[in-house]
């Protein structure tokens, strides 16, 4: 996206100092790039909860040695999806915490209507390839394993499908002669460490700058 290109579908109605419920179930590298960015005072926004479905992520020791709320929530009997209780239980604690933007950094399960209802377009999530190519898991891995010249990462609004939500924002990465698949997933996480900050930063501007 070029710096200046505006954002499809803002945020309308959010306040210009987003209160942020960050949700991982992994190592949480995009979560720790966005609260560096709040630290460096390059992002005017707060962490107000960070909640993992899986006990020891790596993302909720992160926001615990930042002095941040961290939550597990028991994600109950399904592999791709929230037990319908557990979801509830993730509504409750992101509305108890104030928060007006969910954004996804690694949650590796599918978003269903008690959350999509509670915080309608107001959800979004980073995706490790140029979508719509390559959704799903691994998708460094779809890309290398198609021979793909170039591949990248892409913020989007999450609806009810599969990395299928409204596209904010992309930034490529190109494929290089030597890659395996996980030289290419390391410098497509540079560009995510890169691209998830500043796409917040341009709602929060966009949103600062249109009523409320
Ligand atoms: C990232 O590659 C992101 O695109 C995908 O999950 C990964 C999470 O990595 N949705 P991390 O936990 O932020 O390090």
């Amino acid at each position: 996206m070029p710096p200046d290109a505006p954002l499809p579908a803002p945020c309308s109605l959010l306040p210009a100092r987003f209160r942020l419920g960050v949700l991982g179930s992994g190592k949480g590298s995009n979560f720790r790039a966005i609260a560096d960015a709040i630290a460096a005072a390059a992002l005017d926004a707060e962490v107000r909860v960070v909640i993992s479905d899986v006990e020891s992520a790596g993302i909720l020791s992160l926001a615990r040695e930042r002095g941040l709320r961290a939550e597990f929530v028991a994600p109950g009997r399904f592999k791709t999806k929230l037990e319908p209780e557990a979801e509830e239980r993730v509504v409750e604690l992101l509305r108890e915490a104030g928060v007006d933007l969910v954004v996804l950094a690694g949650w590796m399960r599918m978003i269903k209507a008690p959350l999509l209802d509670a915080f309608p377009h107001r959800i979004i999530n980073i995706h490790p390839s140029l979508l719509p190519a390559f959704p799903g898991l691994e998708s460094w891995k779809q890309a290398f394993a198609a021979g793909a010249s170039e591949t990248g990462c892409t913020v989007h609004y999450v609806d009810a499908g599969m990395d299928s939500g409204p596209i904010i924002a992309q930034r490529r990465v190109p494929v290089l002669p030597g890659d395996t698949a996980e030289t290419l997933h390391a410098r497509i996480q540079v560009a995510e460490h890169e691209l998830y900050p500043a796409v917040l930063r341009e709602l929060a501007q966009s949103s600062s700058s249109s009523p409320v």
